[in-house]
């Protein structure tokens, strides 16, 4: 067989390796460590150029925002279940992630898939809003089950605002993000919601928000299933040892 036609079955822009050399979209790998920052190199590898300071900046933020919830969580729960039962690290972070989904973990997505939907309305904004409210009960990104306000709103919404004043961004998905809040009246947007803003705002697609979030939140699942490791617990399970769940089958019968 031609050679070619076996070196080309896999082809990628991203990385060029040769013995000696690994080079990031072009740029040798011994150039960008120590000058460009990771998530510098999130955006060149996803994006395929490096991105402003600001652009970076902004990322990172959402980045940082995202990157824990609790052990509450179902995700980091059953990251710290799985590191009690002998598997290795890498196996209790991948129990993590396996978790988020359109349920847990999906609103990012679907909130900047709702800004698209609502920017790219030949509606005028209040009314495109109107109609997907008409369409749909609950909106993505928007309210939270224990937070009257979540805190990491405002500070978010603060820097894509700055963001927009010195020209980073363009602004269009902040203010379909505000109108939906501005109708929603006391339901305040959410970090998924916030988030979203942001990798609409810096040109990510929404199942690349999803990406990002996981990437996020990964840094969390990581720490809390190290640290349940750490305590040595074996086999911990979602309820404390005496407590049982509820029976709800036949009572005890002969057979
Ligand atoms: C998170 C969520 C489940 C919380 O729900 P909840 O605590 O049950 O909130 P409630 O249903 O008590 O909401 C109170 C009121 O606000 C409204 N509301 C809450 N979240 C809303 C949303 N996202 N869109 C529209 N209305 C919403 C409810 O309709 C309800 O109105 P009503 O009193 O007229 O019926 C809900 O806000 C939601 O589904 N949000 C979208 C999904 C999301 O972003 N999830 C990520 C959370 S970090």
């Amino acid at each position: 067989m031609d050679e070619r036609a076996v070196t080309g079955w896999w082809r990628t822009s991203l990385v060029r390796i040769e013995p000696g050399e690994i080079a990031l979209r072009g740029y040798p790998i011994e150039q960008l460590i120590g000058a460009v920052t990771f998530p510098q190199t999130i955006w060149l590898l996803l994006k395929g150029e490096l991105p402003s300071r600001e652009q970076a900046a902004l990322l990172e933020a959402a980045l940082v925002a995202a990157v824990d919830h609790g052990p509450q969580a179902p995700s980091i729960a059953a990251a710290r279940m799985a590191a009690t039962c002998g598997l290795g690290l890498n196996n209790a972070v991948a129990t993590g992630v396996n978790l988020l989904g359109d349920v847990h973990g999906g609103a990012g997505q679907q909130a900047m898939a709702m800004y698209e939907e609502i920017r790219s309305s030949e509606l005028p904004l209040a009314d495109a809003v109107r109609d997907y409210r008409s369409r749909h009960r609950y909106l993505p990104g928007f309210g939270h089950r224990f937070h009257p306000r979540d805190p990491r709103r405002d500070p978010l919404l603060g820097l894509v605002r700055a963001a927009v004043a010195d020209g980073t961004v363009g602004g269009e998905y902040l203010a379909v993000a505000e109108e939906i809040e501005r109708q929603l009246g006391p339901v305040p947007m959410n970090i998924d919601g916030a988030t979203a803003v942001i990798y609409a705002e810096l040109g990510f697609p929404p199942e690349l928000g999803r990406g990002l979030f996981v990437l996020s939140r990964s840094v969390g699942i990581l720490a809390h299933a190290w640290e349940e490791k750490q305590s040595g617990t074996r086999i911990k399970g979602p309820l404390p040892r005496p407590l049982l769940p509820t029976y709800t089958g036949p009572a005890l019968r002969d057979l």
